[in-house]
């Protein structure tokens, strides 16, 4: 009996072993070959802008949003994560990246040592960005200038500083589908690359977004306060207040966007008129 019992409790745990490599395992690196001569500069810059890089990613307080030297950090139940320095230096950068790397980073979260990226980083969402959009972002990345600044690591507790683990993590909420069922313009730039969820929809106990209660609001990740919700019965703005507001930043109130809005706001307002209306029309429709 005994026996029976010993060896049933090994096969579940070889099983259990078996499933948890599998799942955390890394993907096989997918291949696009990059053309420099199909690519588009100017869209790139535009990507880069939509999908609000710098944001994250320039160093605290800095005004050079091409500077990409990182070092801000995101406080969050896990811990506290560091932006990396993704500047083109070869040495503190990811100078040394082929297309491939990148490529990889934003469709897939992983490194090109074949590790998961922490979902700080959103991913989630710009796996969903197009093949010609991350081509012609990357064109626009080589022209950017490098910074020597060297970023420490994470600092994150025993539990959670493990990549592998995230690989499970990934399995659950990595989703190549949109969460509108209708597919425009406007789902792509929200759900795609401005990523505005990331903010907006509440997460949950494992940090990941809910997408039952998607732009609803949500705790701010650091604990401190709360992001306001933009889903229609939340907002109840018209489309002209929101693309006034992704605009010029003033709410219909003569209020002015403050806090992480306002670099969401400097971003919104480069982009064209037509893309404004876009993602205000997305919100009129995401109950
Ligand atoms: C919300 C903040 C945030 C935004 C926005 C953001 N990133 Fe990051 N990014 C991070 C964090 C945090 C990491 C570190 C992830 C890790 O260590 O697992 C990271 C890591 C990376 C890496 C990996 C660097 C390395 O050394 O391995 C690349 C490449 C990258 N980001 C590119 C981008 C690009 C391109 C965009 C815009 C399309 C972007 N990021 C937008 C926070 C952000
Ligand atoms: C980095 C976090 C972050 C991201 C990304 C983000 N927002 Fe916000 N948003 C905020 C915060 C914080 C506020 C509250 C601003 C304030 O208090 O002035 C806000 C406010 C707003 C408001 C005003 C709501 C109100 O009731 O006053 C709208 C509309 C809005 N965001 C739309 C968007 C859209 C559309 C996107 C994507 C293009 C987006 N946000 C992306 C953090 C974010």
């Amino acid at each position: 009996m005994k026996v029976k019992i010993i060896i049933s409790t090994l096969i579940t745990s070889a099983f259990g072993i078996f499933l948890y490599l599998t799942v955390t395992a890394p993907k096989s690196l997918a291949v696009l070959d990059y053309s420099a001569e199909t690519s588009d500069l100017s869209n790139g810059e535009y990507i880069f802008t939509a999908a609000g890089c710098s944001g994250c990613h320039i160093e605290e307080g800095s005004k050079d949003k091409y500077l990409l030297a990182g070092g801000q950090k995101f406080e969050t139940a896990f811990g506290t994560f560091k932006a990396p320095n993704i500047s083109n230096s070869v040495e503190f950068g990811i100078g040394a990246w082929e297309f491939k790397d990148f490529y990889n980073a934003l469709k897939l979260g992983q490194s090109p040592d074949g590790e998961h990226y922490f979902p700080t980083f959103p991913y989630t969402a710009y796996s969903k960005m197009t093949d010609q959009d991350i081509m012609d972002l990357w064109t626009f990345w080589k022209t950017l200038p490098s910074s020597d600044a060297f970023i420490s690591d994470h600092d994150l507790p025993f539990l959670f500083s493990s990549r592998r683990n995230i690989g499970v993590w990934k399995t659950l909420y990595m989703s190549d589908k949109f969460v509108s069922s209708e597919v425009d313009r406007g789902t792509y730039l929200v759900e795609a690359l401005s990523h505005c969820a990331e903010c907006h929809s509440p997460r949950n106990i494992l940090g990941a977004l809910k997408f039952s209660e998607w732009l609803e609001g949500a705790q701010d990740p650091s604990g401190k306060g709360r992001i306001p919700g933009i889903s229609t019965e939340k907002l109840a703005w018209t489309g002209d207040e929101i693309i006034e507001y992704l605009s010029s930043g003033f709410t219909p109130d003569y209020d002015v966007a403050g806090g992480k809005m306002a670099s969401v706001v400097e971003n919104t307002s480069k982009l064209s008129a037509a893309d404004r209306s876009s993602i205000a029309q997305y919100l009129l429709r995401v109950k």
